[in-house]
């Protein structure tokens, strides 16, 4: 049988890329996104036509909103059949020291980039009962700059939720993180922005998105790696 992955934030740049792939590889995709809708059609469409043969599916949800998070994997078993990869990769990454930090901001920035996975984790353990999950978190939480503070620190517990439930939910579930450096630059700045931060790390260029979608399939393609991390920054964690 076909397997089942839901990627969040699917609609576009890195979401997108790793729907292209594993699509390409035979799998159904349960596509979710939040506002980008139009994009989660043009894509839904365009895997439709190049793989006739499997089933992509939309899912719309804001991972803010604590009953839209714990309708997702329900809503994604009854219309898929069942759900096999898990990809936490949908996020918001907003500047803001620590000491600007509101209570709201905070929030915002937990629920979507760690308690939104913590949830969707949980009910995909219990629903799904096995397969693989793949979180994104992102080389910064090897740091501890505060320019991003309540970001990093949504990330450094999705890196942590990783390995304790990596240790609760073996052998049937493998948990595993992806932590992206310099990959696609934000929606408002253009190459040139990551080109100049990679003068400071050792590959001396931004990685797009090719090391991330060979992370991914070494992920996949090795049963027996759980609780891991796997860096695609270009050894920008090395400081
Ligand atoms: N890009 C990089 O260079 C880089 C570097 C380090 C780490 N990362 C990590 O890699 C992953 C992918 O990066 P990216 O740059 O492609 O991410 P992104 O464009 O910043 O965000 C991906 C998607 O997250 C979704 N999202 C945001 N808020 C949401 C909400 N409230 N509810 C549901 N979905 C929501 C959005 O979906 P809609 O558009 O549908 O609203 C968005 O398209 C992220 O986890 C990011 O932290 C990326």
């Amino acid at each position: 049988m076909t397997k089942t992955a839901l990627i969040t934030g699917a609609a576009k740049r890195v979401g997108k890329g790793l729907a292209l792939h594993l699509a390409a590889q035979g799998w159904n995709i349960a596509i979710h996104y939040n506002t980008s809708a139009d994009d989660a059609i043009i894509l839904q469409d365009e895997l439709k036509s190049s793989f006739p043969n499997q089933k992509f599916e939309l899912f719309s949800a804001d991972l803010n909103v604590t009953s839209e998070v714990e309708n997702l994997i329900p809503q994604v078993i009854r219309k898929m059949g069942s759900v096999d990869l898990l990809i936490n990769n949908a996020s918001v990454f907003d500047r803001g020291d620590f000491a600007d930090t509101t209570t709201e901001f905070l929030d915002r920035q937990m629920n979507v980039n760690f308690r939104a996975p913590f949830i969707l984790i949980r009910n995909f353990a219990q629903l799904a009962k096995e397969g693989t999950i793949i979180n994104f978190v992102d080389t910064r939480i090897v740091n501890n700059k505060s320019n991003f503070a309540a970001y990093s620190l949504s990330k450094k517990a999705l890196w942590e939720l990783t390995k304790m439930t990596a240790l609760e939910l073996g052998p049937k579930i493998r948990v595993n993180a992806i932590a992206p450096g310099l990959t696609l630059p934000p929606e408002e700045k253009g190459d040139d922005y990551l080109w100049k931060l990679a003068e400071n790390i050792a590959m001396k260029r931004p990685g797009g998105l090719e090391p991330i979608l060979k992370s991914l399939d070494y992920i996949l393609n090795n049963d027996y790696l759980t609780g891991q991390l796997l860096f695609c920054d270009g050894g920008e964690n090395l400081g």
